[in-house]
């Protein structure tokens, strides 16, 4: 096969059971945010470069090695969406929404991340995201999580995650922790990796995330953030594990949740699971108080998630089959002209039907076989005659004759549809 019909690298179609059960992530999100109150908002998948590389953090991943970055024919510089908040923010600040402030935003979509593809990560992947912009308030926090929660119990996987929760505190922490930081990794600037370096003089924070060995033995002894909380900071953690606790949803506290993007202060939360190998995370969010504000907009304390839908999709048990088919079987060319009608006519009372299209009845009957269909409506100018239908059942091969106005009927009362 030639190279140009293989996918890009990280890129795959999705078929067969994947793109059902992708639907089933999708109809469960849609369902259960609007209980919440949420209204779905579709961003472009290109935006302005700057939208992402001023606001996820030049320390970040993200920004320094996975973006799609390109010059468009104009000269501009244009980034494929490695994830939906900076856009949401983006369409925030664009379409005036703070008048509606607070809102509440659902998107899903592709993303595009150059990472090292393997199971569960991909250069093009699919999420569901969550953001409540306009509220600075803990309930908001406690929403959020919750909706998420919700989420994957709808899905009927909730019990094959955790939720860790974290506080990354207030500024005034974040100043405190990071000269705390500074001072500590300044301590052991020749052993840490060259990467960490640059975050030392960048965000010292990110370094707590490094999967570099040696970095990770001196970040077992760094100070922790909890040292550092300012008073604000603290009340605000503690509201929201109340609110998680009333809201029924279990949680554990690590301190070692610090998200791999900038934006985020105060909560910061995971839901990961054991059942994907290294892509453990399956959703993940937090806080972002400054985000708005930073790109130009109004202040607007805000907190949301995303979900990766390839990951969910991986966790979900094997779905519901769909109703088998019937499949209708014209017999000559009255009947051929007939069929049409009738396949209308069943499938506004719900029934799936198989058209099959052309050749004579033996063919059809084969086709229909392939396409798993559970019966075939067979008639021809007899039939037409006497306003009647033929039914053949294929588990049983039995045969039948009904009239024409109980097909309906005969059809759906049948076993297995
Ligand atoms: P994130 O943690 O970068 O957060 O991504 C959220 C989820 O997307 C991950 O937990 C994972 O399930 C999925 N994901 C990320 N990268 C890949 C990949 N390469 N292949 C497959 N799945 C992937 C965000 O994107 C934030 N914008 C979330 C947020 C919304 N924070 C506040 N509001």
């Amino acid at each position: 096969m030639g190279n140009d019909l293989r996918p890009v690298r990280g890129t795959r179609d999705i078929l067969d059971e994947e793109i059902l059960r992708f639907e089933r992530i999708l109809d469960a999100t849609r369902r259960v945010s609007a209980l919440y109150g949420f209204e779905p908002l579709s961003t472009p998948i290109l935006e302005f470069t700057e939208v992402f590389k001023r606001t996820l953090g030049d320390a970040s991943d993200i920004v320094t090695k996975e973006m799609y970055t390109f010059d468009d024919r104009g000269g501009e510089s244009l980034t494929l969406r490695p994830e939906f908040t900076a856009g949401v923010a983006r369409a925030f600040i664009s379409n005036g929404l703070a008048q509606r402030a607070p809102i509440k935003l659902y998107s899903h979509g592709p993303l595009f991340r150059y990472e090292r593809p393997q199971k569960g990560r991909y250069r093009q992947f699919h999420q569901i995201n969550i953001e409540i912009l306009g509220t600075a308030e803990p309930g908001a926090d406690v929403e959020a999580i919750t909706v998420g929660a919700h989420i994957l119990d709808t899905l009927g996987i909730l019990g094959k995650t955790k939720l860790e929760i974290n506080s990354l505190g207030d500024s005034a922490s974040r100043d405190a922790y990071r000269a705390a930081l500074v001072k500590y990794f300044s301590g052991f600037k020749n052993d840490l990796s060259a990467e960490s370096k640059i975050r030392l003089e960048k965000n010292p924070l990110r370094i707590l995330d490094s999967k570099d060995p040696s970095d990770k033995k001196i970040v077992a002894d760094a100070p922790a953030l909890g040292e550092h909380y300012s008073e604000d900071a603290k009340r605000f953690f503690d509201t929201v594990q109340e609110g998680l606790t009333a809201s029924g949803v279990a949680y554990t506290v690590n301190p070692r949740i610090v998200r791999g993007l900038d934006y985020y202060c105060h909560t910061a939360f995971e839901f990961t699971t054991d059942l994907l190998g290294a892509q453990n995370a399956v959703l993940g969010g937090g806080r972002y108080d400054g985000l708005i504000e930073q790109m130009g907009g109004p202040k607007t304390p805000a907190v949301g998630f995303a979900a990766g839908i390839e990951r969910l999709a991986l966790l979900l048990d094997e779905g519901k089959n769909h109703a088998r088919p019937i499949a209708i079987i014209p017999i000559g060319a009255a009947a051929e002209k007939k069929a049409y009608a009738l396949a209308r006519s069943l499938r506004d009372k719900k029934i799936r039907v198989e058209l099959g299209f052309g050749g004579n009845a033996g063919k059809r009957m084969k086709r229909a076989a392939k396409r798993n269909t559970r019966a075939a409506v067979i008639f021809g100018d007899d039939e037409l005659a006497s306003k009647s239908y033929k039914i053949k059942q294929f588990d049983t091969g039995k045969e039948h004759t009904v009239p024409a106005d109980m097909l309906a009927e005969a059809l759906s009362d049948d076993t297995g549809s």
